[in-house]
Order: structure tokens, then C-alpha cells, then sequence
């Protein structure tokens, strides 16, 4: 794991003339639009780049972008990988390992989801204050490594607090409305059963999606700090709920992305390492 992991993390110096990013992204579905906004140095389409499995879902590309936003400069993931499409947890948590070998103190998640609280609306934007992991394993399992990071790493604040409360203040600032809640990640492909949506309202999740959770503890274990945000792009709501489709959650996430991409640019603008 150590030699695959600085295997790869050559490679991508290599091909970006020694670049230094503070900051990663891992852009979740329909956010895409966020990329219009980094001036990329260098794109590594993940087929490039050795160690890194590649994405196989519609509306996801599969590349790295190394360049500038916010003026920090970034590494960002155009498409990620999940569970459902069959990577194990090593594969889909294994560039936040590259990303921190890199030098990445920070990390910024996005993903749709579906709401269960029911004082949220389609297109609710959700700043991501703690999650629930629901999926069968753990990214950690297995021998540590503890050049990684320690064997139990603690997940108090799993989404660092300072964050939470700058990005809830840029919402303000530019009368963006935006609320707070805990994410619970489970493995997807099917969305959820008018019981499971109770369920998960019940154990305390405001809102149900399908990635970020394993790379988010991958990114503890290793020390980078994270910010999450989620648009809410249908609702679990008993009463509210609608059939769900693909298309419907990318159309969402599209119509919020320009809040959302504000937020993120903003934040890793004023982020302070
Ligand atoms: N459930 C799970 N994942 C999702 C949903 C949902 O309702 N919406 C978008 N991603």
C-alpha cells in the first residue's frame, strides 16, 4: 500500500512539473460545474494514472485536475468512485491517500442526496455536520498502517467545526440559504424504501447518500481536515416522497451547483493552513 501509494503520488509530480496542492475536491454528482472555475495547470484523466480505478457511472468523467482555485491551489477529483459500482474500499478511498502524500491539508466533499428531515425542500443545500457510516465495512479494516495514520482514529469532528460555521457565514453573506445536518452513507444502487427513509430519520440522519463517508474517514485517519456539503436533491419525507430517478437528482444538483460552487470557492479562499 505505502509503495503503491508513492508510486502513484510520482507519477502525478512527475507529470505536473512537482505540483503542491493544499487543498483537494472530490465534486459528486452534477456538480461538475465547479471545474469552469479552477484555472487548471495540468488534467490527468484517471486512465493515466496508475493505481486509480476508473469511474464507470453517467455524469461522472473520471479525472484529476491540478490547478488554482480560490487562490490555493487544488486537486481535484472529476468524478469519484462508489461502492455500488464494485471498487472495494481501498480503490475508492485510495486517492485521499495520494491527495495527502501530496500535501493536502484539506478536503472539500460534495454529493446529492435524498432529505429525510422534513423541514427541508428539493433543493435544499445541506452544510454536512457529522455523518452515520451504513456501509457494511470500513475503509480502515485490515492490517494498519501506521504511517498513515493511527489504528483508532478518532471521529469527534469528523467535519471540523471552523468550517461548518464559515460556510454557514458565506451563505449568509451572499443570501444563499443554506441549513446544517448529519449524512448517512450507505451502499446504494437501489434509493431508499419508504421504511428505510424513516429508519434513517430515526438513528438521527438528516439526509441519505451513496459515496463520500469512506473517503471522509479515509481523510481523518490521515489528518486532513474536511468540509462536506450536499444538495438535497429529492425527499424521504413520509407524505413527500416521490419516485426517484437518476436524471431528476442530476437536474437538481445542476440547478443549485452555482450556490454551491460560491460556497466552496469562497470557502477554500479564506481556508487558513
Ligand atoms: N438516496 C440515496 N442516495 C441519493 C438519494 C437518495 O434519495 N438522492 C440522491 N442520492
Amino acid at each position: 500500500m505505502l509503495e503503491q501509494i508513492e508510486f502513484t503520488t510520482k507519477s502525478i509530480l512527475a507529470k505536473s512539473n512537482n505540483f503542491k496542492p493544499e487543498v483537494g475536491v472530490i465534486l459528486g454528482t452534477g456538480l461538475g460545474g465547479l471545474v469552469k472555475e479552477i484555472k487548471a495547470h495540468y488534467v490527468l484523466p484517471y486512465t493515466e494514472i496508475p493505481g486509480f480505478a476508473q469511474s464507470t457511472v453517467q455524469g461522472h468523467s473520471g479525472q484529476l485536475i491540478l490547478g488554482e482555485l480560490g487562490g490555493k491551489n487544488v486537486m481535484v477529483m472529476q468524478g469519484r468512485f462508489h461502492f455500488y459500482e464494485g471498487y472495494n474500499m481501498q480503490q475508492i478511498t485510495f486517492p485521499v491517500r495520494v491527495m495527502k502524500a501530496m500535501g493536502v491539508k484539506t478536503l472539500c466533499v460534495s454529493n446529492a442526496s435524498g432529505g429525510m428531515n422534513p423541514a427541508f425542500k428539493v433543493g435544499e443545500i445541506m452544510i454536512i455536520n457529522d455523518h452515520i457510516n451504513l456501509f457494511p465495512t470500513n475503509p480502515l479494516i485490515g492490517k494498519n498502517i501506521n504511517e498513515l495514520g493511527p489504528r483508532f482514529p478518532d471521529m469527534g469532528e469528523a467535519y471540523s467545526k471552523a468550517y461548518v460555521s464559515l460556510a454557514k457565514q458565506i451563505a449568509q453573506e451572499h443570501n444563499i440559504g443554506v441549513s446544517e445536518g448529519v449524512y448517512a452513507g450507505l451502499t446504494g444502487p437501489c434509493f431508499e424504501t419508504p421504511a428505510e427513509y424513516r429508519y434513517l430519520w430515526r438513528i438521527g440522519a438528516d439526509a441519505v447518500g451513496m459515496s463520500t463517508v469512506p473517503e471522509v474517514i479515509v481523510a481523518r485517519h490521515s489528518g486532513i481536515n474536511v468540509f462536506g456539503i450536499s444538495i438535497v436533491t429529492d425527499l424521504g419525507v413520509e407524505g413527500h416522497t416521490q419516485k426517484v430517478t437518476h436524471e431528476e437528482v442530476q437536474q437538481v444538483a445542476n440547478e443549485q451547483e452555482p450556490k454551491l460552487t460560491l460556497i466552496v470557492k469562497e470557502l477554500i479562499k479564506r481556508i487558513q493552513h
